[in-house]
């Protein structure tokens, strides 16, 4: 009874006020192996991201993903899941999982845990009865095929982690499909208990009260069942192997009858949201993902303009400007930094104004319209910490293919808590995988004191993000159109009033001029809100100056 009641308050704690939470969102994505270790094994641990719900709730995030921590043989670190309802140990309990659902709740935090639909891990009970034999129960759970009449795989589909995608089994006398790992064989989604299966997982979650899912891999979920060979691409991949395309094995329309499944089970549950993984070629096929009647993910992630990966103001215009144009109108979820990719300051650093640029990238990432994903570290200005010799990586993709493909080792390194030895991830004992070089001056505790640091940056926009009403609810207008110095946009509410963003994308000074009395802004006057240089409290309209790199947010005034 005690802990019914104790259910239902954090259920009207966290869902009463507004189900539509995640709309303004700031998501902020954890990888709880490099977060805080408390335990001193070396790996953060679920301990640690309570132990520092404070500074996240200081930051301002309404909600953290965290990536993996089922049990797990670590194959990929987590994304090889034996279990979908229990906790790795090397992360803790459940109790220690409950304790930081209720303190994460208790400061206004959502959990949004990550689901892996695509595959599990062949460690699965669910798997190791499909390979036991063709008639088992779960014979027909994964993807299983004969080989061709030579013996070989029945086609030439490659892993996206290299080499063939097919696996011999040897009892079955039968290939197993697998998009990534041969240890992460998939699911077979046009198998119904399949989808029922994973259909109760997340009820089970749910009912435990986390905010929703961000689902794994979500195009890779079905493939041809004609098994076509790919047709080959130019090139060699990191693996040695001839390039294939992946039209049949990736974002087949099949995938949106499971997304409008997934979301009637969320819906289930008042306020829960679904994010998905989905790296798409273009707008249109993100817009897919919402559904026709915004009925699949609330939020699948927006790839475009976060990994443009170079400072293009062509390039950024029309990437927010698809998002805002070509959407339906549904929220974009941006995000420039996850840990699957070099972190977003080594993809558009210059190394002589990177602090500023990243400040751009915070302007960028939390003063449109739309929902904002923060990578841990992203907001301190952590670097990626390549590996220099094959053998010290621990991601298999970066030991299979060096030196073309070094893994995602770099971008997964320990947070930077302070300069304390091993920059206070967990004590002295050794992390799974080195501190970054400049934690000494790229850590929470010295950003916390210096007010022009990136991490009071991203906090004073995450707060005015909040506060003001034109950044919550304005329409997103862009300006300027012409210019290829500075990308600039205003965010005007229905009764006139304007934010103005303009970003200096350039090595050089620039100026700019906005004259914005047709759209029915009154004013000509300009109050800073935020800028990542020193500048004058008022300044106007029709003459906004900007240094090299400089970032500025204002507000319109009479
Ligand atoms: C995407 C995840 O982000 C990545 O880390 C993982 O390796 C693959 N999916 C496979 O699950």
């Amino acid at each position: 009874m005690a802990k019914l009641l104790a259910a239902f308050l954090l259920c009207t704690l966290a869902w009463g006020a507004d189900p539509d939470w995640w709309r303004n969102a700031v998501i902020y994505e954890i990888y709880p192996r490099s977060f805080a270790d408390t335990n001193g094994d070396g790996i953060g641990d679920l301990n640690g991201i309570t132990a520092h719900l404070d500074y996240l709730k200081d930051l301002g995030v309404d909600a953290i993903w965290i990536t993996p921590f089922y049990p797990s043989p670590q194959v990929d670190f987590g994304y090889d899941i034996s279990d979908y309802r229990g906790i790795d140990p090397q992360y803790g309990t459940m109790d220690d999982f409950d304790r930081l659902m209720r303190e994460a709740t208790k400061r206004g935090i959502k959990v949004i845990n990550d689901l892996v639909l695509n595959h599990t891990s062949d460690q699965h009970p669910w798997f190791k009865d499909s390979q036991s034999s063709r008639t088992s129960k779960r014979a027909d759970w994964y993807v299983w095929r004969d080989p061709d009449a030579k013996g070989n795989p029945p086609n030439n589909w490659q892993s996206i982690f290299g080499h063939s995608a097919w696996q011999w089994n040897q009892t079955r006398k039968q290939f197993y499909y697998h998009a990534f790992y041969k240890e992460q064989p998939d699911l077979n989604w046009r198998n119904r208990a399949v989808r029922d299966a994973m259909y109760d997982v997340m009820r089970f979650w749910m009912d435990k009260g986390v905010a929703g899912f961000r689902l794994d891999a979500v195009p890779s979920l079905f493939e041809d069942q004609q098994l076509r060979d790919e047709p080959y691409v130019e090139g060699t991949d990191a693996y040695g192997e001839r390039k294939v395309s992946r039209e049949y094995t990736d974002n087949l329309p099949e995938v949106h009858d499971v997304l409008r499944e997934l979301r009637r089970v969320t819906n289930e549950y008042p306020g829960r949201v679904l994010v998905g993984e989905t790296y798409l070629p273009d707008a249109v096929e993100l817009a897919k993902m919402y559904g026709k009647n915004r009925d699949e993910l609330h939020l699948p992630m927006d790839m475009q303009l976060g990994f443009i990966n170079r400072l293009s103001v062509p390039e950024f215009r029309r990437r927010l400007t698809e998002a805002e144009t070509q959407l339906n109108g549904n929220v974009p979820l941006f995000a420039f930094d996850n840990h699957d990719n070099p972190r977003s300051v080594d993809r558009y650093g210059d190394g002589l104004h990177d602090e500023l640029i990243q400040k751009i990238i915070a302007t960028l990432l939390l003063t449109p319209k739309a929902t904002a994903l923060l990578y841990y570290g992203e907001e301190l200005g952590m670097r990626t910490n390549t590996p220099t010799r094959v053998e010290d990586v621990r991601d298999p993709i970066g030991r299979a293919g060096w030196p073309q493909e070094k893994g995602r080792d770099g971008e997964r390194t320990p947070m930077q808590w302070n300069n304390d030895t091993n920059a206070g991830f967990g004590g002295t004992h050794k992390p799974w995988l080195p501190v970054g070089p400049n934690y000494k001056t790229v850590n929470v505790a010295g950003e916390s004191k210096e007010s022009n640091s990136l991490l009071n940056y991203y906090k004073a926009l995450i707060k005015l993000r909040k506060q003001n009403e034109q950044l919550r609810n304005g329409d997103f207008v862009m300006t300027n159109e012409k210019n290829m110095s500075i990308l600039s946009y205003v965010r005007i509410t229905r009764n006139g009033q304007a934010v103005v963003v303009a970003m200096n994308f350039t090595g050089e000074p620039q100026m700019m001029g906005l004259d914005l009395a047709s759209r029915g802004v009154k004013g000509k006057h300009l109050k800073t809100l935020v800028a990542s240089f020193g500048v004058a409290e008022h300044s106007e309209l029709g003459h906004i100056m900007l240094p090299p790199y400089g970032s500025y947010v204002g507000q319109v005034e009479q």
